[in-house]
């Protein structure tokens, strides 16, 4: 059930239920962190593999000192530059983390999202909240609450609706190390950003699914394939028989069925109107969905890395 109830909200989290919650990237499917059943159940829901670890979300840095042993100066400028925001930082996690929420690693993902209802609900509660992307494993992440409704909604209590997702795509998760920073997933707080912070420095990513499990390589997918092309006119003109839907960054012609990701090639709109769009595309009458590659500078490497996961082919 949908509904717009904070109090309702924490009720059923405090009973050990799960919550869909907004957030400013996608909503996410909560749960009471410290309780390990209830955490089970997110798994359980999901369908996701149990060695996927979960973001804790956090009211506010304040809170972050419970539930880590060491907050090095690096991870203190980023919470202060990002929070609430969409940037999580792997630190290592305290006793009161429970392993099934870190898959028995010994450092947790924090993060404080940027939406005014997420925190009202997180200022209510004295625990924090475990919340993966309110979505089956391995399916388009959500940016309404209908979306969750969609695919959730016979398993889980209650969606509490915030509106649409104002970023559309998930926080940018980072690992903070002795000589810098390093990005282990692109998302909505982009490279270019945190260089500006004063005396920070990215490492070189040597990205391996053991850094972050939940970097698989399918992930995001459509139902139709969806194909990241060079050019989707030559594609229609190559294949004139397929059954095609383009999803387009500017507003220019193309001779199939078009969604505009945004009318001028603004990247955040882009990552913005992504996930929905691509719902779109995947419900309508065509076979097949038909986008170009992404601009990979500010937010559209974390585009493109969407795109990847969920891409079944490059042509
Ligand atoms: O924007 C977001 O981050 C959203 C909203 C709901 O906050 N959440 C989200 O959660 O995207 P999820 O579970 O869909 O993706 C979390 C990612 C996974 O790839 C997981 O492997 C990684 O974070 N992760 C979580 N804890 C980790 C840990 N202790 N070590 C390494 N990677 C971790
Ligand atoms: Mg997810």
């Amino acid at each position: 059930m949908i509904g717009t109830d904070v109090a309702r909200a924490a009720q059923l989290l405090g009973d050990g239920k799960l919550v869909a919650i907004p957030t400013e990237t996608v909503y996410g499917l909560a749960a009471n962190a410290l309780d390990p059943e209830a955490v089970a159940e997110i798994y359980h829901v999901k369908n996701r593999p149990e060695f996927n670890p979960l973001i804790l979300h956090i009211s506010s840095a304040a809170d972050a000192a419970k539930y880590v042993t060491d907050i090095p100066e690096l991870a203190k400028k980023l919470m202060d530059a990002f929070w609430p925001g969409s940037l999580s930082i792997l630190l290592p996690k305290s006793n009161l983390v429970p392993d099934i929420i870190t898959a028995g690693s010994s450092h947790v993902v924090l993060r404080v999202p940027n939406h005014w209802k997420a925190l009202e609900l997180l200022q209510q509660l004295d625990y924090p909240l475990a919340a993966p992307s309110a979505n089956i494993s391995n399916t388009v992440s959500p940016t309404t609450a209908q979306h969750v409704e969609e695919g959730l909604g016979s398993q889980i209590s209650y969606v509490l609706d915030g509106g649409e997702c104002t970023v559309g795509l998930e926080s940018t998760i980072v690992a903070i190390e002795p000589d810098g920073v390093r990005i282990l997933r692109e998302g909505g707080i982009s490279q270019e950003q945190i260089l500006q912070i004063e005396g920070v420095k990215l490492l070189e990513n040597e990205l391996t699914d053991i850094q972050s499990p939940g970097q698989l390589k399918k992930h995001y997918s459509t139902i139709k394939p969806l194909y990241i092309v060079e050019s989707i006119s030559d594609y229609l003109e190559k294949n004139p028989n397929d059954k095609c839907s383009a999803l387009l960054y500017e507003d220019i012609q193309v001779n199939c069925t078009s969604y505009l990701l945004s009318q001028d090639y603004n990247l955040a709109e882009i990552a913005n109107n992504l996930f929905a769009t691509m719902r779109k595309a995947d419900a309508d009458e065509n076979d097949i969905i038909l986008i170009e590659k992404v601009k990979e500078e500010g937010i559209g490497r974390a585009v493109a890395d969407r795109l990847r996961r969920a891409g079944t082919a490059r042509i």
